[in-house]
């Protein structure tokens, strides 16, 4: 008889005879309905698909740490930041934006660059891309740019003069699409890029006291990037190019780094900006903030199943945990909304209690039963299934109230693009470009407006005129020589 260890059965433990030959009647004869075996696997394999990210569905992804290295305990209490050397363990998961699953790594787009941090007081998630900025302001637009970036209705391509329709009529989104057409656009491997938690977040010190902060992650590995002719080429070698680079350096030990820093905004500075500092299209200048240095992110161990680790771990910006907090970005409290409501959809409504979403440290609450509830009752006692309860199930902790957050204005839709300059912060980022990288800027956003209709182009170049006329002609001249 076989090891019992080694036994193979069925999902039931029942020891299985034969894998090999289906049950029938006679040698050449039908399979039974009742060989439940065979069903069995046939059933199982019909469900190992769920549904694709709706955006960011490739993607590649590790474990790591952060190591504190800098006291920043006087802008927060969170506990991930309280001691310098205190190190809390991480997932992270690098990924595109447009392609579905099975899309290529080197394309041209915007990287994901989303972190789970398990603290001691709770998840966190900073759900960041490798660009400060994005591509709007107003979480109502999302949809719509995302259908520009997906796949037409009838050609099912994806189409150059849907991005360029509404790009041109967009033009807060034109820092984002400079960062995309540079060379940032195409980094080499996920290690050669910085992350940014992009919007403005709040910290919250032990004197419940509030300042505006942003999140940087610097590359310890350097910029590398590769031009569209060159991701070409490495696509035409291999369209696995980041998770074998990725697992690669992580597997042989070179385990790659980022340098964590914050900029802080006070309240009253807040007040002063000439720009809205909680304006997801525009960045808070180095001069004025200056980065402050946190600590060391590594990643240092894959993921032993691929589809258990990253393909079902759960990032949302909702997950914030005491000491860090939200901001009034617009896009920042949709994100808060929408993250939570897609992992309900794509991987059920349970899904903080996979091994990889679940935080290290105790959970406690009153959501009731459900479909895979496999944690059962979970609120610190047996008879407290409700609250309040003389059960000594758990309690809320008025300790960790938020200190509050003064609001007003008339409820209104009020038009996002009064008052916003759209095209100091893309200049700014043109002029510090040297000539090279401006050219290949220039040559990047041109191929990217091949074929895209006449009218569709001179309004995007109407604009990029603002920003700069020598980046307008520079896209013109770039454009003429590929017509
Ligand atoms: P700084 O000169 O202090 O900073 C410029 C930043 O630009 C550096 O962080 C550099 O990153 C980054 N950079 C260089 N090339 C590119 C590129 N092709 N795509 C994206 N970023 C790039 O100036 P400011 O802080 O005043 O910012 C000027 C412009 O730089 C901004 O308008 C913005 O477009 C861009 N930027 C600003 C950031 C910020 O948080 N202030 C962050 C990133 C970009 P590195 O240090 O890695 O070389
Ligand atoms: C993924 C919505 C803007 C970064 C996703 C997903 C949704 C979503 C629904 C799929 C989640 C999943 O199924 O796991 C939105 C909405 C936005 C927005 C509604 C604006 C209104 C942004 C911005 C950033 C960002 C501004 C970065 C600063 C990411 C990343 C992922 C992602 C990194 C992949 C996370 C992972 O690796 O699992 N987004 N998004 N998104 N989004 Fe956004």
């Amino acid at each position: 008889m076989s090891d019992k260890t080694k036994r193979l059965t069925t999902t039931a433990g029942a020891p299985i005879a034969d894998n090999q030959n289906s049950q029938t009647a006679g040698a050449r004869g039908p399979v039974l309905m009742q060989d439940y075996q065979l069903i069995e696997k046939l059933a199982h394999q019909n469900r190992e698909r769920i549904p694709e990210r709706v955006v960011h569905a490739k993607g590649w992804g590790a474990h790591g740490t952060l190591t504190i290295t800098n006291d920043i305990s006087k802008y927060t209490k969170a506990d991930i930041f309280s001691k310098v050397g205190k190190k809390t363990p991480m997932i992270c998961r690098f990924s595109t934006v447009a392609g579905e699953l099975g899309a290529a790594d080197n394309e041209r787009d915007v990287r994901g660059f989303a972190l789970k941090f398990y603290t001691d007081e709770g998840n966190w998630d900073l759900v960041g891309n490798n660009t400060p900025v994005f591509f709007l302001r107003d979480p109502y637009k999302f949809p719509d740019f995302i259908h520009t970036q997906k796949r037409h209705p009838r050609t099912n391509l994806r189409s150059a003069t849907a991005m360029w329709d509404y790009w041109s009529q967009s033009p807060e989104a034109l820092h984002q699409v400079t960062i995309l057409m540079s060379d940032r656009g195409c980094p080499t491997t996920p290690m050669n890029m910085n992350g940014y938690g992009s919007h403005t977040f709040s910290m919250i010190n032990a004197d419940n006291e509030r300042v505006w902060v942003k999140f940087h992650f610097k590359t310890q590995q350097g910029h590398a990037h590769l031009t569209n002719e060159e991701a070409g080429q490495k696509i035409g070698e291999t369209r696995e190019g980041y998770q074998e680079s990725l697992f690669g350096a992580i597997e042989s030990g070179d385990f790659p780094k980022w340098d964590m820093k914050i900029q802080v905004m006070t309240e009253e500075q807040a007040a002063q900006t000439p720009y809205n500092p909680f304006d997801l299209t525009k960045v808070w200048p180095h001069g004025d903030f200056p980065l402050i240095d946190v600590g060391t992110l590594e990643l240092n161990r894959n993921a032993d199943n691929y589809f258990a680790e990253i393909e079902t771990a759960a990032y949302s910006p909702s997950n914030i945990v005491p000491g860090i907090g939200f901001s009034p970005d617009k896009v920042l409290q949709a994100r808060i909304f929408s993250y939570a409501d897609a992992h309900r959809y794509r991987i059920g409504t349970h899904y903080e209690q996979l091994p990889v979403n679940q935080p290290k440290c105790p959970v406690h609450h009153y959501h009731k039963d459900g479909a895979m509830n496999v944690l059962g009752q979970v609120t610190g006692a047996d008879d407290a299934y409700y609250e309040p309860n003389s059960m000594g199930g758990a309690t809320q902790s008025p300790e960790f109230s938020e200190p509050p957050l003064p609001l007003d204005g008339d409820a209104d839709r009020y038009n996002h693009r009064d008052g916003n300059d759209d095209y100091g912060q893309p200049r700014a980022l043109h002029d510090l470009m040297n000539a090279e990288q401006q050219a290949r800027l220039y040559s990047n956003t041109a191929a990217s407006m091949v074929g895209v209709p006449d009218h569709i182009v001179d309004l995007a170049l109407s604009h990029y005129a603002k920003i700069s006329q020598q980046y307008a002609d520079g896209i013109r001249t770039a454009l003429n020589a590929m017509s």
